[in-house]
């Protein structure tokens, strides 16, 4: 008897867990642009040289600061 009730929970969490991946609101992480500048990128270290504070295109205030800049910017396809 118990060990059916715990099924059960564990049933219902998982679904639980489909629903809330399945309404997550779609990525909408800018995407790198495949143009000469960022084609030849590799190296994350150098996007600060271009993207840190006080250059042409600062990071937005909001943004979250993290060195892997390449997990979450997804190049163009
Ligand atoms: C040589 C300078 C330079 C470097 C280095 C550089 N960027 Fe950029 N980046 C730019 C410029 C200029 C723009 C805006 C013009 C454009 O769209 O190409 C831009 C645009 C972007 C955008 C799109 C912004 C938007 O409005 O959609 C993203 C994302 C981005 N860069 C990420 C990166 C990442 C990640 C790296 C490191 C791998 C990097 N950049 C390195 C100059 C640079
Ligand atoms: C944790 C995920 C994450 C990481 C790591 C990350 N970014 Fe972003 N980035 C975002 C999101 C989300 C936005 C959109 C924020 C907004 O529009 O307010 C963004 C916006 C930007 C923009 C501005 C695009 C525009 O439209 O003007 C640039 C440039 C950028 N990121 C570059 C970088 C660089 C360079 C790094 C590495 C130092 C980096 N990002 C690391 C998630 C990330």
């Amino acid at each position: 008897m118990k060990l059916k009730k715990w099924d059960l929970l564990f049933i219902i969490i998982g679904v639980l867990v489909v629903f809330v991946l399945a309404v997550a609101p779609r990525q909408t992480t800018p995407r790198i642009p495949l143009d000469e500048i960022h084609s030849n990128l590799t190296d994350e270290k150098t996007c600060k040289n271009c993207h840190g504070p006080g250059t042409d295109r600062p990071l937005p205030p909001k943004h979250p600061n993290k060195e892997r800049c390449l997990l979450c910017h997804k190049r163009k396809k």
